[in-house]
C-alpha cells in the first residue's frame, strides 16, 4: 500500500474506499467519470456488466439503513459479483463474536471486499487494516467521521445538474456538528474546485473552528446563508448521536433552519434542493419543497447505484470501460 494515503495501492490506484480526505482531484474526478459510463447500465435489457464476476462482496451493515444497503447490493449484483448480506441482528456478532473473528471467518469463506456501516468512528479503517491484502474496504458510513460514497453520489448530482464545479456556490444546512456525510462532501466539493462552501446551522450543531479547519464560511441564520447559492444541501437532525438535547424542539428548529418554499426563494431561481435522506418532513424541510421542482433526492438515491458500481469496481481493480461489453452478459 502506498506511504502516502492507505487507501491507495503501490501504483495509486483506489484498494480501498474510506474517506473522501487526502484523495486528488483526478481520481475524485475518475470516480465521477467511471459512474458515468455505469448509468447506462440501468437502461439495459438485462441490469448486468461482467465486470465483478468471480468476485464475492460481504456488506456488513452494523447500522441501520435503507439507500446505502439497498444500492450497494444493487451496484454489486449489476456488476455481476456474489454478494453476502450479513444480518447483524441474527449474525454471531449478537452472540459477542469480536468484530475481528467476523472479518476473519468471512476471508475464510474468501471474500474480495467488505462494505462497512459501523456506529463506531475508524471502523472500516480498522478493518481495511487488519485485512488480508487482497480484500478492498468501503466505507458506507463510520459514527461521525466520514461516508465517502454518499459524499461522492452528492457530487456526482451537482455535476449532472452544474457541470462546472469552479462557479458553484453551495449551502450545507443542518446538524453539521454530527453529520459524517457534510465532513465528506466538504472536503470533496473543494477537493473539486468549489470556491464557496457555506455551513449553515444553530451554534449548538456548528463545530467550533470550522471554518479555519476546512475552509467555508459559517452561517447562523438559514436565509442569509441561502442567498444567491446554487446548491442546498439539507442535512438529518442526529439524534442517535447527540449525548444531550442540543435543540430546544423540533418545532422550534423547523421554524428557524427548515427548509420552505419562501426561503429557498432567495438561493439562485436554478439552485438544487438535495437530502440524503432520510428526511425528516416538517423539520428539516417542508414537503412542497421535498417533492417539489427543485428537488433532486430521488435522483441522488439512484445515481447512488452507478456511483458505488463506479467504486467497487474501481476498488477490486475491473474498471476498464473501454472492454466492457455494453450488452447483457451474465449467463
Ligand atoms: N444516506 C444514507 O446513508 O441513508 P441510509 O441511512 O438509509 O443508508
Amino acid at each position: 500500500m502506498s506511504k502516502q494515503n492507505p487507501q491507495l495501492d503501490a501504483q495509486g490506484n483506489l484498494k480501498h474506499f474510506l474517506t473522501t480526505e487526502g484523495l486528488s482531484r483526478d481520481l475524485l474526478t475518475d470516480i465521477l467519470d467511471q459512474a458515468e459510463g455505469f448509468l447506462g447500465v440501468a437502461q439495459q435489457a438485462v441490469k448486468k456488466v461482467p465486470l465483478c464476476r468471480g468476485k464475492v462482496i460481504a456488506n456488513l451493515f452494523f447500522e441501520t439503513s435503507t439507500r446505502t444497503r439497498t444500492t450497494f447490493e444493487l451496484a454489486a449484483k449489476r456488476l455481476s459479483a456474489d454478494v453476502l448480506n450479513l444480518n447483524i441482528s441474527t449474525s454471531a456478532t449478537a452472540k459477542g463474536e469480536t468484530l475481528l473473528d467476523t472479518l476473519r471467518n468471512l476471508e475464510a469463506m474468501h471474500v474480495d471486499m467488505f462494505v462497512v456501516r459501523h456506529a463506531t468512528s475508524g471502523a472500516a479503517h480498522f478493518i481495511a487494516a487488519h485485512a488480508d491484502p487482497h480484500v478492498s474496504v468501503i466505507n458506507a458510513g463510520d459514527g461521525r467521521h466520514a461516508h465517502p460514497t454518499q459524499a461522492m453520489l452528492d457530487m456526482f448530482t451537482i455535476r449532472r445538474h452544474k457541470q462546472d464545479f469552479s462557479r458553484l456556490r453551495v449551502a450545507i444546512v443542518g446538524d453539521i456538528m454530527h453529520s459524517r456525510v457534510a465532513r465528506s462532501q466538504i472536503l470533496a466539493l473543494k477537493t473539486l474546485g468549489v470556491p464557496e462552501v457555506r455551513v449553515i446551522a444553530p451554534s449548538t450543531l456548528m463545530p467550533n473552528g470550522i471554518e479555519e479547519a476546512f475552509g467555508v464560511r459559517a452561517y447562523h441564520d438559514l436565509r442569509e446563508g441561502v442567498r444567491d447559492v446554487d446548491v442546498i444541501i439539507m442535512l438529518r437532525i442526529q439524534h442517535e448521536r447527540m449525548n444531550s438535547s442540543l435543540l430546544p424542539s423540533e418545532h422550534e428548529y423547523f421554524r428557524l433552519f427548515g427548509l420552505t418554499e419562501e426561503r429557498l426563494s432567495t438561493a439562485q431561481p436554478d439552485a438544487i434542493v438535495m437530502h440524503p435522506g432520510p428526511i425528516n418532513r416538517g423539520v428539516e424541510m417542508d414537503s412542497q419543497v421535498a417533492d417539489g421542482p427543485r428537488s433532486v433526492i430521488l435522483e441522488q438515491v439512484s445515481n447512488g447505484i452507478a456511483v458505488r458500481m463506479a467504486v467497487m469496481s474501481m476498488c477490486i481493480g475491473t474498471q476498464n470501460l473501454k472492454s466492457q461489453p455494453q450488452g447483457d452478459v451474465d449467463g
